[in-house]
């Protein structure tokens, strides 16, 4: 499941380039029988499967000897704190993180406790594992990495660096199907533009996304 998003575009770049360095580790390899079994039916009936608390432990034991420092470990799951920018920067100012992904009907509980790991999740919705949810947060957090993206401005500006949806883009041609690029983006006044876009940004806010708006900006 990994193989394939990591190996382009941008995560390409940035392990190529010595920029992060992702490790992929199976907990199936730490499940105790030749089945590979890693959960098992949940104590007190219900339906579904519930991760095993055993192989994970080992794994992310295993994992965290690799490297002297330990990392911030984060367990993938609809119960977590939301993921959004603010975590994003946050998780990728630090030097090794440790990402927990199990198939979604759950964890057993003791994983949460006795690892003590912080809860991430993606969205208010349930996916069937939390690989999908764990390849958002490394793509979010490694483009944030100093010489992740070729032009150092483009993660300052854009979408939610601010609390802000991102200003309207155009590029070429000047018109397409009778829809013109505003004049304002071709005058050349450096500082009529940032005004222009800054305004954009605010009224787009407001109208599509009044929620991220906790400040005075509006
Ligand atoms: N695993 C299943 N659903 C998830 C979600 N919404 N966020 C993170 N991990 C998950």
């Amino acid at each position: 499941m990994f193989q394939s998003p990591l190996s382009h575009s941008i995560l390409k770049r940035a392990q190529d380039a010595g920029i992060v360095d992702i490790v992929l580790t199976n907990i199936r390899d730490f499940a105790p029988d030749s089945h590979k079994k890693v959960d098992d039916k949940p104590y007190g009936g219900g339906p579904g499967m519930v991760m095993m608390p055993g192989p994970i432990f080992d794994c992310v034991e295993y994992v965290q000897k690799l490297l002297p420092e330990k990392g911030r470990l984060i367990l993938l799951t609809p119960q977590g704190q939301k993921f959004d920018q603010p975590k994003a920067a946050s998780l990728s100012s630090e030097n090794r993180l440790i990402l927990i992904s199990g198939r979604y009907e759950g964890f057993d509980e003791r994983i949460r406790v006795g690892l003590g790991a912080e809860q991430i999740s993606i969205g208010d919705f349930v996916l069937s594992g939390g690989e999908l949810a764990a390849m958002v947060i490394i793509d979010a957090v490694v483009r944030l990495l100093a010489g992740a993206l070729g032009d150092e401005n483009s993660a300052r500006d854009e979408s939610f660096s601010e609390g802000l949806l991102e200003y309207p883009q155009y590029t070429r041609p000047e018109v397409f199907r009778d829809m013109k690029v505003p004049d304002v983006l071709l005058s050349g006044n450096h500082a009529k533009i940032a005004q222009w876009r800054r305004q954009q940004a605010l009224e787009r806010t407001k109208k599509w996304r009044p929620d991220l708006q906790k400040n005075d900006n509006l």
